[in-house]
């Protein structure tokens, strides 16, 4: 008997349902070879939702994202939806999945694919492998936040106006699991952690780093050290190379992210999965955001998403062989010299050919 898999498909706005369609057609083809079915259910969120129901999450989609094995997401927001009221902007939606999931780790690998060096922005980066463990249900997304009118006055005796405020706010609960996440993940790699704070000025900071360098007793095999986040962004620069597992807090890792997918080539190429408490469902989405601008013109990048679905596969329900097999015709696409726009570069990839979204799909399931 095959085995099942029911997975909820969540396009969202500008690139998001064109690169979701790609990465389910790769997935159809890569587990009806495993022996594998999905079934699919296709759900709104993000700017999609607004237009259809005037609200970014509705409840049903919650409802059947819970209800179902895994979740699939392209991206949401867009320039239409800029001056909706905040509480209902299209980034809630995403926000109230990963809560509404109890996705509290995201985890986002950095690689630079084969032939895809000259992508990379940096003189020569090296060997870049690296997973960047981002805390993702906590922190200033989700701290206290308000606006309040002020009747005070500055030292210099400009009228203070209104004050608005967010609170980076951990428990030292929240902090030890996703910790726990990050050493049991580098134990299973090169044995190098890196906890990323703002020890020197937050005392949020201060308590992460004292659970991170009490737990990493209980891994001896793990060399651990710390970085502020203000010097790891130039580290990374300058070695990337040298970066195993990094854990950090939810806003530095949004940044530190983005700073990765220039450092390998372009963004489209990185794939994140949000996991929780085993045995709920993952979300899986590529770390990039909407694109409007290229939205709907065939144009966007889907290995970002592919490479998304095989983490669902991996992370998920254990399907090495089809994650592996979904990795391995990305590899081959590349090797072949299909580039989308944002990873051909005049001069360098002169001898590559300019492939479309569609084309690229097309491409990587004739390689499975
Ligand atoms: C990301 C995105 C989101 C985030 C936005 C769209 C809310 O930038 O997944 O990195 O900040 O988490
Ligand atoms: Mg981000």
């Amino acid at each position: 008997m095959s085995k099942k898999y029911n997975i909820a498909v969540i396009p969202g706005d500008g690139i998001g349902p064109e690169i979701t369609t790609a990465a389910i057609e790769v997935l159809e083809a890569a587990t009806s070879k495993r022996d594998i079915e999905i079934f699919t259910k296709e759900l709104k969120a993000g700017g999609a939702a607004i237009d259809a129901y005037g609200i970014p999450l509705p409840q049903e989609t919650i409802f059947a994202a819970k209800d179902s094995d895994a979740v699939l997401l392209g991206a949401v927001g867009g320039p239409k939806w800029d001056n909706v009221e905040p509480e209902n902007r299209p980034e809630k939606a995403l926000l109230g999945l990963r809560s509404g999931l109890g996705l509290y780790a995201n985890l986002r690998p950095v690689v630079v694919f084969d032939g895809l060096e000259a992508a990379s922005p940096l003189k020569d980066p090296g060997k870049i492998d690296f997973v960047i463990v981002r805390e993702l249900t906590g922190g200033i997304y989700f701290g206290k936040n308000g606006m309040y009118q002020s009747g005070d006055r500055l030292s210099d005796g400009t009228v203070k106006g209104k004050i608005a405020f967010d609170t980076e706010s951990y428990s030292e609960g929240e902090i030890n699991r996703i910790l726990k996440i990050a050493f049991d993940l580098a134990m299973k790699r090169r044995k190098k952690l890196t906890l990323v704070d703002k020890a020197n000025v937050l005392i949020s900071s201060r308590m992460w780093r004292t659970l991170a360098s009490q737990m990493s007793f209980d891994y001896p095999e793990v060399e651990f050290d710390t970085l502020y986040v203000d010097n790891c962004a130039m580290q990374l620069i300058s070695r990337p190379a040298s970066f195993d597992v990094i854990v950090t807090s939810n806003l530095f890792g949004d940044i530190l992210s983005d700073e990765a997918g220039q450092i390998v080539g372009s963004i489209g190429m990185l794939p994140s999965a949000s996991v929780g408490t085993p045995g709920t469902p993952g979300l899986f989405e590529p770390i990039h955001g909407s694109a409007p601008d290229i939205a709907g013109q065939n144009k966007a990048n889907p290995m970002g998403s592919i490479l998304s679905a095989a983490m669902m596969m991996r992370t998920m329900f254990g399907e090495e062989e089809v994650a592996a097999d979904i990795e391995n015709a990305v590899r081959k696409t590349l090797a072949s010299g299909l580039r989308t726009s944002d990873i051909k570069f005049v001069g360098v990839d002169d001898n590559t050919t300019l492939a479309g979204t569609k084309e690229i799909a097309k491409a990587v399931i004739e390689n499975l």
